[in-house]
């Protein structure tokens, strides 16, 4: 099992990375020094298609843990999911030393770490992610929080982990549309990095779909660590972590506007297309790389399929990001591979037209 040390200046923490690792649980939590009471928020097919192993390991640990299942959607991504963690925790007398593992994908992570963030205003949690995407971005960085209104994680705050456990077992029940979700933060990552990494994702594809337990493992703990340094730098989004916002602003106005039948990670994918198309028409990046850049993309061209677009809705969903300034839209665009500009503001007509361009391969 690999360990791969996150050194947050506020926490510092461990990711576990391997095959069958969960069933390490017990030894983990004891190495670490986590003991309490524990509520287990699960994500509900997670619950169905593993609770052999998870009755076994938690048994075998003789702790006191509670269980909370979770439907994973966006819309239960909610102050109403919210709450019933919350009582949860107050019907069974859990205090400041209890802890939440929050065994799923994304959804799961972000209330079940929302929930630890705000209980007694903040109790310890673990990440136990199952899905790739959740695995490869979302259970590291603490990032935490729910949607309203109609947009993504617009409630939320900064909570790290205590600790992370990435069973890589997990994936062999994933629908591969979910494993393409994956892929899609897999490849922000290869934009963000570097061009080994670049070329080792785009040599790689099919092997990342069909869960290649090598190459899984590399793609991985490649991507954790360098969001972990990014974190380090920059835990609370000031700077440097703007970066891993590419594709983003994009992605999220796509979820919003296709009713969430686009997945995040797949909205990410179409979202870096709208980014390149904007980094063209502002002439950050040169005709060369985009066309190399482009191509890239356009081999999940047919895997991504979108409904209707209506432009001007992508961009008034865009307007309520989070990231804007003074009623700006930040953007976050390509130079070149690992040469990301943050905080680039941009014409309307030029990123309508932008979407339009990149709308039409998906
Ligand atoms: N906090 C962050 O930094 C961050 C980063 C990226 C994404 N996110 C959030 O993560 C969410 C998306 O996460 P996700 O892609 O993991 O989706 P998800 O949590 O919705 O899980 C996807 C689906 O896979 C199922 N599933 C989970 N594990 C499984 C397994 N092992 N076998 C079979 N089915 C399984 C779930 O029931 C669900 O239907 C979004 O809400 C997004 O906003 C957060």
């Amino acid at each position: 099992m690999k360990r791969i040390k996150v050194n947050i200046p506020s926490k510092e923490y461990n990711v576990y990375l391997g095959k069958e690792s969960f069933k390490e649980l017990p030894a983990i939590l004891k190495r670490e020094k986590l003991e309490g009471n524990f509520l287990v928020v699960i994500d509900n097919k997670v619950n169905r298609l593993y609770s052999k192993i998870i009755d076994q390991t938690f048994n075998q640990a003789n702790l006191n843990v509670k269980r909370l299942v979770v439907v994973s959607t966006e819309k239960n991504k909610s102050y109403t999911t919210l709450q019933r963690i919350h009582s949860a925790l107050i019907k069974n007398n859990f205090g400041r030393d209890s802890i939440i593992i929050a065994i799923g994908g994304g959804i799961i992570g972000d209330i079940a770490g929302f929930a630890a963030a705000t209980f007694m205003r903040g109790i310890k949690f673990i990440q136990i992610p199952t899905t790739l995407l959740s695995s490869v971005d979302s259970s590291v960085g603490g990032k935490t929080g729910i949607n309203y209104v109609n947009t993504k994680n617009i409630i939320g705050s900064f909570h790290q982990p205590s600790l992370v456990i990435i069973d890589t077992d997990f994936f062999k029940t994933l629908p591969k549309d979910e494993q393409l979700c994956g892929l899609g933060e897999i490849v922000k990552y290869g934009f963000l990095t570097n061009e080994r990494f670049f070329n080792f994702i785009r040599k790689n594809v099919d092997l990342i779909l069909n869960n290649d337990a090598t190459v899984i493992r590399k793609v991985i703990s490649e991507s954790i660590k360098f969001k972990g340094n990014i974190v380090e730098a920059d835990e609370k989004e000031s700077g440097i972590r703007k970066l891993l916002n590419l594709g983003h602003t994009f992605a999220h106005a796509f979820e919003v506007q296709q009713k969430h039948k686009l997945k995040h990670g797949q909205a990410v994918i179409v979202g870096i297309t709208c980014s390149l198309y904007l980094s063209k028409e502002l002439k950050i990046i040169s005709e060369k790389d985009f066309i190399k850049y482009l191509d890239f993309l356009l081999l999940f061209s047919d895997r991504i399929k979108i409904a209707k677009v209506n432009n001007s809705t992508i961009y008034n969903i865009m307007k309520r990001d989070k990231k804007n300034r003074q009623n700006e839209i930040q953007f976050v665009l390509v130079n070149k591979i690992g040469s990301i500009l943050t905080d680039v503001p941009a014409d309307r007509k030029m990123v309508i037209q932008s979407i339009n361009q990149a709308v039409q391969h998906f």
